[in-house]
């Protein structure tokens, strides 16, 4: 069975036609949707939709523990996440993908442990590097192989949302050295590391950060960017090696 996973967010969706599908059992609640067994490639890797199918779950809502608890049951070692972000450094335009090296976590109120109660072992995992090398370095070998341009590093500002920043958000993100910010990456890379699960995240730019142009940001622009973008996603996960 396969160990690969791969943990879609916004226009993630339709990236790969399902070939099966299995419900994920965990003793933390429901997961976000069944997975699906798709093809990346000659590799075969399960398919989460982070959002749930139809996508309806916000950032703040969606149960990590259950997601990630739910793929270690399956017999996941590795996952790769897809998340949609805006970008902060202005050198990041729309349609950009980012390997992130580096996090900050600006959510709160999320269940973030699985080390939450007396009747579960007190850990403090090691989180220094929150993206696991080896899979990073398969993300960008893929990348290579399949032509697809992209920013080796990057800092990811985790925020609540759902909604966006404000312009004085973005600027203190600015000033923290984050140069992208989405609203998934946390606590799902912790809880990874809990689980003793390798995560990596590949990062879409869907649209510049809050105050950084003149336009509002709208949902139909990032929808459209998306779109493209994922088609760069599928190329490169076509090509990846683990
Ligand atoms: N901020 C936070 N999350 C996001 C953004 C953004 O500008 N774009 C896509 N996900």
């Amino acid at each position: 069975m396969t160990e690969l996973a791969v943990i879609g967010g916004t226009g993630a969706l339709e990236l790969f036609q399902a070939r099966g599908e299995r419900e994920l059992e965990s003793v933390w609640g429901e997961p976000s949707a069944p997975v699906a067994l798709v093809s990346l490639g000659r590799t075969e890797a399960w398919f989460l939709a982070r959002h749930g199918r139809p996508h309806r779950i916000p950032p703040h809502r969606i149960n990590y523990r259950a997601n990630i608890d739910g793929l270690r049951r399956l017999g996941v070692k590795r996952i790769i996440s897809i998340n949609a972000v805006g970008g902060i450094d202005p050198s990041l335009e729309p349609g950009r993908l980012v390997v992130p090296d580096q996090l900050i976590d600006y959510t709160w109120g999320r269940a973030h442990a699985f080390s939450d109660d007396a009747e579960s072992p007190l850990l403090h995992v090691e989180f220094a590097h929150p993206f696991e090398g080896m899979l990073r370095e398969s993300l960008l070998d893929a990348g290579q192989a399949a032509g697809v341009e992209m920013e080796t590093k990057g800092c990811m500002a985790v925020t609540q949302g759902p909604r966006l920043e404000t312009s004085a958000e973005i600027a203190r993100l600015a000033r923290d050295g984050c140069s992208i910010v989405g609203m998934t990456g946390m606590p799902e890379t912790a809880l990874a590391r809990e689980a003793g699960l390798d995560y990596a995240s590949l990062c879409a730019v869907a649209n510049p950060a809050a105050g950084l142009e003149q336009e509002p940001i709208t949902l139909k622009e990032i929808e459209r960017v998306l779109a493209t973008a994922m088609v760069e996603v599928r190329r490169l996960l076509e090509c990846l090696k683990t």
